[in-house]
């Protein structure tokens, strides 16, 4: 289907939506799931090109191959310190740029590891599964696809993955002494925010009643039900080892501070931010900072350990301190090299927004 005419049919669905809807209120976090992942039409859903220079945003990935070869580093580290055959699983793996960069890096510098490795790509989506097939021929069978995590023993990583479940957003209403869920509603066929009662399992912020006194009206902030119950499942599946999350985020306590009184959600298109998020149905990427100490707590419910909550640029660097003292098939540390690390790592580029959350169980 035309671009064009798949952006007017996702529109006119999520109006179908809006009308169908109780008290014709459509929850955000519906919106937000349709616009980024109905079948064929949502905006993941549609082109592999989403990530990098021509899209709309750059991650970690895209700045080059060196966060994938760090990384690889990494995983090959962990694996080592588990008795069970290597098994990597890596999930929202979009384009499968990321994977690439680590199988590559395994082949060539870790060639034993890479013999023994399963790398399971999980992957709910038969469109982006088939560009990452593309991708990573080449890997033949060390690589293997699953809808749904699979019940391993091993690792479970992620980049820039859970910034991308729905969000659940909550305002505070002065008058009713009470947070509201947010919703859409439409009028003359363009999508408006409202507020409304919010449903009996919407989480809202731990306040105390001194700080809700002075809260001002309309401050608003969200949860993401649906990225702690995805690492509740990676938590259950993944029998033992680590469980390692990276992304842009907060903790609880981060999120409700005056500067983010209307919450962290945002759009992008073209590497700008959109003002209006529900302008664009399926044409700007939607997406909200990752609440880490919810995450974290999800994990330590299923009895893992947290290792580790820290910015990236602890993360590389820890790891760029073994290259140094262990450069076996790491290569030079050419030019490049040096630019991608500092991009990855300088406090104003990726360093500082990004964390990461390495979990582990022993079995
Ligand atoms: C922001 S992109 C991350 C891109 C890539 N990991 C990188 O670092 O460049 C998020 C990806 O997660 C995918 N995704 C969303 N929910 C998912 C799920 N439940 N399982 C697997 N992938 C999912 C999205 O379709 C999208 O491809």
């Amino acid at each position: 289907m035309e671009e064009s005419a798949a952006l007017a049919e996702l529109a006119d669905r999520l109006r179908g939506a809006v009308a169908q809807a109780p008290g014709g209120i459509l929850p955000f976090e519906d919106f937000m799931r349709r616009a980024l992942y109905e079948p064929e039409l949502g905006y993941y859903e549609r082109g592999s090109g989403r990530v990098g220079r021509d899209g709309d945003f750059y991650t970690s990935v895209s700045v080059g191959p060196l966060f994938g070869e760090l990384l690889g580093h990494q995983l090959a580290d962990w694996l080592g310190t588990l008795d069970s055959p290597p098994c990597l699983v890596e999930s929202g793996a979009h384009d499968a740029r990321l994977a690439g960069d680590i199988l590559a890096w395994l082949e060539t510098s870790r060639p034993a590891l890479f013999e023994s490795l399963t790398y399971w790509l999980v992957e709910p989506s038969p469109a982006r599964e088939s560009w990452q097939r593309e991708r990573l021929a080449r890997f033949g069978e060390r690589v293997r696809w699953t809808a749904s995590i699979p019940r391993i023993q091993g690792i479970h990583f992620s980049n820039e993955l859970l910034d991308a479940f729905p969000v659940r957003p909550v305002r505070w209403s002065v008058a009713r002494q009470d947070w509201e869920e947010v919703g859409v509603v439409t009028t003359a066929g363009s999508f408006h925010e409202t507020p409304f009662q919010r449903r009996s399992d919407t989480p809202i912020p731990d306040l105390p009643a001194e700080v809700l006194a002075v809260l001002p009206d309309g401050f608003t902030t969200e949860f993401s039900p649906a990225a702690e119950a995805w690492w509740s499942q990676a938590a259950t599946q993944v029998t033992s080892g680590y469980l390692l999350a990276i992304d842009y985020g907060l903790t609880a306590e981060e999120f409700l501070v005056p500067q983010r009184a209307r919450g962290t959600r945002r759009g992008y298109r073209h590497h700008r931010w959109v003002e209006d998020l529900l302008a664009h149905p399926g044409d700007c990427d939607l997406t909200a900072h990752v609440n880490f100490t919810r995450i974290q707590t999800a994990g330590e419910r299923q009895g893992w350990h947290t290792e580790r909550l820290a910015d990236q640029r602890l993360g590389l660097t820890d790891i760029f301190r073994r290259v140094l003292t262990e450069p076996r098939g790491f290569g030079e540390w050419t030019p490049a090299r040096q630019r991608q690390f500092q991009t990855l790592t300088h406090p104003e580029h990726l360093g500082r927004s990004f964390r990461w959350l390495v979990q582990s169980r022993r079995p």
